[in-house]
Order: structure tokens, then sequence, then C-alpha cells
């Protein structure tokens, strides 16, 4: 297989808003009198605001006006905390991989569950090395299902099979993979052990080895 297109998750990949998700999701099920862990996070990794809400509130039923005043308070804790976000909060290594991608010609785009993907990646200045930016305001099912990655695919004008996506979340590597796409996995084997590649974190990534296990 041909690799023509690196596909990359944001949040926890290109930025580590990780902790601020973590933080908003926090200040709510203090409000609200909801436990809610750093475990309990990690389920929330990858899924869309809604799905995560539904994930946060652990099977209790909430009116759709609830659900949405409780949306718009995460959204904006995390604004509060995402306010001052620039280059110096890119992951390491994470501009030369994007650079060294675009300088072998590959075409190069941000899949992201977030519907804020945009705004970050602005805030970040690197939008300009992306041929496209699709996120959550363009699907309506979120990863794991294939759909954000198959409508990535059709931006860029490459076949599935000539993508690889770089993802940190088990719901995104079970997307990529529906999608007929191969993952490099960043993170622990518990977490993104499906993965084609599985690399601890981003300065890992070999981008030598990748192509050339890929070039039959
Ligand atoms: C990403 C993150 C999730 C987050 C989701 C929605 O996939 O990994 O933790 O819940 O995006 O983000 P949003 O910015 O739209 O609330
Ligand atoms: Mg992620």
């Amino acid at each position: 297989m041909n690799i023509k297109a690196f596909i990359f998750d944001m949040d926890g990949v290109i930025t580590d808003t990780v902790p601020y998700h973590y933080e908003s999701w926090k200040r709510l099920s203090e409000e609200e009198n909801i436990p809610f862990t750093k475990e309990d996070n990690e389920q929330l990794l990858g899924r869309s605001r809604l799905d995560s809400l539904r994930i946060f509130l652990k099977g209790k039923k909430i009116t759709p006006h609830r659900e949405a005043e409780m949306l718009e308070k995460k959204n904006q804790y995390f604004h509060e905390l995402i306010k001052n976000l620039n280059e110096q909060d890119l992951i390491p290594g994470i501009k030369d991989l994007l650079l060294a991608i675009r300088k072998l010609g590959l075409k190069l785009s941000v899949a992201s569950s977030s519907k804020n993907a945009k705004f970050i990646i602005s805030k970040l200045g690197i939008a300009h090395l992306f041929d496209c930016i699709i996120d959550g305001n363009l699907v309506t099912k979120a990863k794991p299902e294939p759909e954000l990655f198959l409508k990535t695919a059709d931006c860029i004008a490459v076949s599935p099979c000539n993508c690889i996506v770089v993802e940190d979340s088990a719901a995104g590597v079970e997307a990529a993979l529906r999608a007929n796409m191969k993952v490099i996995g960043i993170g622990p084997e518990e977490r993104v052990g499906k993965a084609t590649f599985r690399y601890n974190n981003i300065k890992e990534i070999n981008l030598t080895e990748i192509l050339h296990a890929n070039q039959n």
C-alpha cells in the first residue's frame, strides 16, 4: 500500500487539550454532583461533545433542554481554559513532523470530533499547513463511526486505502480502521494497541519506517 495522505486527530495529537477537557467536565461534575475521575475522562477521548455528555451522565436521563444547557456550560468552561492557546502549545515534535510530510509532497489534513477544531488550529498558527480540516460540525456520526475520516479522504481526493491516520484515542483508532485506513496510535498499548503502528509520543514517530513498511 502506498501512503498519499496523513490525517491527524487534533486533541492529544496536535495539542494537549486533554487536561482542559478534563477540567471542564470536572467543574461541571462538581456543580451537578456527578462523580467524575481521570479514568472516566479516558472514556471521552475522541468522542463528540454530545456522546461525551451521555457517557459523563452514566445512564442518567435528562431533558434535551438540560442536555443543551450542560453542553453549553462545559464548552464555556473549556473556552475559558483555551483562551491563551498559541504556538507554544503545539505538542513537541508535531510541527517538524507536519513540515516533513509536506516536504514529501503528501496531503495533510485534520479530522477532529471537536467543534472547536478550526478555532484551535488557527490559534496554534498552523492552519496553512493543512489541505483540509474536517471537524465535528461536518458529520452526523462521531468516532468510532468512520464518517469523519471518509469525509476527510473525500475532501483531499485520496482513496481511504492510501490514507494513514494519527490518533490517540481508542474510538479514533477504531474509526480509522473501519474507514479502511492505516493508523498510527499515540499512547499506551491498552488504549491504541489495535493501531497499525504504535508510538508513545509524537517525537518517536519514525516516518521512514512507516513509509517503507507500506510501500510494497
Ligand atoms: C475530541 C476530544 C474529546 C472532545 C471532543 C469534542 O475528540 O478528544 O475529548 O469531547 O473532541 O470536542 P468539542 O471541542 O467539540 O467539545
Ligand atoms: Mg484525540
